[in-house]
């Protein structure tokens, strides 16, 4: 499959000590300055569609949608917020740690290292460890939001001139690999995953995942990851039921973008959120409560909810640091250093392959 996807080399730095100009090509957006990558590859994710999950999710005995449709512009906002919660421990915690340990992390991922970011967003969190690894080859971000990242990856770029930066556009999860054109100079691989992304899979889903970037990434690389950590529920529960709503707003507007996209006739006002920590399943679980007895209707498809019916809409799961590490064993990584913060509510690993 890999090989009939389009690699688009949009540009190459003036100047570089490698590689010739590459001409840009009109793929590239007119409204994005891009002139400070050194090189984009676009590896066309197939965008999984929207109707087909949704019709599918709903017609499973456990109704069920997606967490990854969360995110369009407006579910990525939210998402913002709720880094900013108070009650939501992870993404504080994690910047600690990083902040904590930046030496040790320095250490082991060495001198003139590859830096691959897979989900970057807004590429914030990377900029922690950017300021420390002053002697990186390179850093790549990897997207599945292409306009998104093209404008991240340029902003970072800008501000880290002596950086070389490149972006991939791929979904990470399912076809995600560093073409040769990517790789350049550097004396290894180091993947970043922070955010505890890797607990919205199932456990099979991520240890496939694991499986596959080890083998992406190739013996003796590196895999700097942030897992969340089991805790008292109540504390879970806070953290997903926010005092202010904005996980609510979250989870309910994948309804709103239902209804938006689909043509489908949800009443907002009947449904409510709720978010459940499943003990025998070590996850969180957000939920859509359907208030009454209703039917909803998706285009031309209608679906029968019952009172306190739900659709399962995200598991977060929460691991220990050995069950972790276990996991990552299975999957073909070495546990080389796992660090928490005092109160043990996370933690960030480094793993290398083989
Ligand atoms: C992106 N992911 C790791 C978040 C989590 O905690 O599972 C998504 C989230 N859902 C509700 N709040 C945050």
């Amino acid at each position: 499959m890999a090989a009939f996807r389009r690699h688009v080399c949009i540009r190459e730095r003036l100047g570089a000590s490698f590689g010739k100009v590459v001409p840009l090509l009109s793929s590239q957006p007119n409204s994005i300055d891009t002139s400070a990558l050194v090189s984009f590859v676009d590896l066309n994710p197939a965008t999984e569609d929207f109707r087909t999950a949704v019709i599918d999710g709903l017609s499973n005995p456990q109704k069920e949608l997606p967490c990854k449709f969360f995110y369009d512009e407006r579910g990525s906002q939210i998402f913002d917020q709720i880094c900013d919660l108070e009650e939501y421990y992870p993404t504080r915690t994690e910047i600690s740690i990083l902040e904590d340990r930046l030496g040790e992390i320095a250490e082991l991922v060495g001198r003139g290292a590859h830096l691959v970011e897979l989900g970057s967003g807004a590429s914030i969190k990377i900029r922690t460890l950017l300021n420390a690894l002053p002697d990186l080859a390179q850093y790549t971000a990897i997207d599945i939001s292409r306009d998104f990242l093209l404008q991240s990856a340029s902003t970072l770029a800008e501000d880290y001139p002596d950086l070389d930066v490149a972006a991939i556009c791929a979904d990470y999860t399912t076809d995600f690999e560093i073409p040769a054109a990517i790789k350049r100079r550097s004396s290894g691989t180091v993947a970043f995953f922070p955010g505890s992304t890797i607990g919205n899979f199932t456990q099979e889903e991520a240890e496939l995942f694991l499986r596959r970037l080890a083998s992406i990434l190739g013996t003796g690389s590196g895999l700097l990851i942030g897992v969340d950590l089991k805790k008292d529920a109540a504390v879970l529960r806070a953290a997903y039921n926010d005092a202010k709503g904005v996980t609510a707003a979250f989870n309910m507007n994948l309804l709103s973008r239902i209804n938006n996209e689909l043509g489908a006739d949800f009443d907002l006002e009947s449904f409510y959120h709720d978010a459940v920590y499943v003990d025998s399943l070590g996850r969180v679980e957000m939920r859509l409560i359907s208030k009454k007895k209703q039917t909803v209707s998706v285009g031309e498809t209608t679906f029968a909810f019952d009172e306190n019916e739900y659709i399962h809409t995200e598991n977060s799961h929460k691991f220990s640091v050995d069950e972790f590490r276990q996991i990552c064993e299975m999957a073909g990584f070495t546990p080389i250093a796992s660090w928490t913060d005092k109160n043990s509510l996370f933690s960030v690993h480094y793993l290398t392959v083989g």
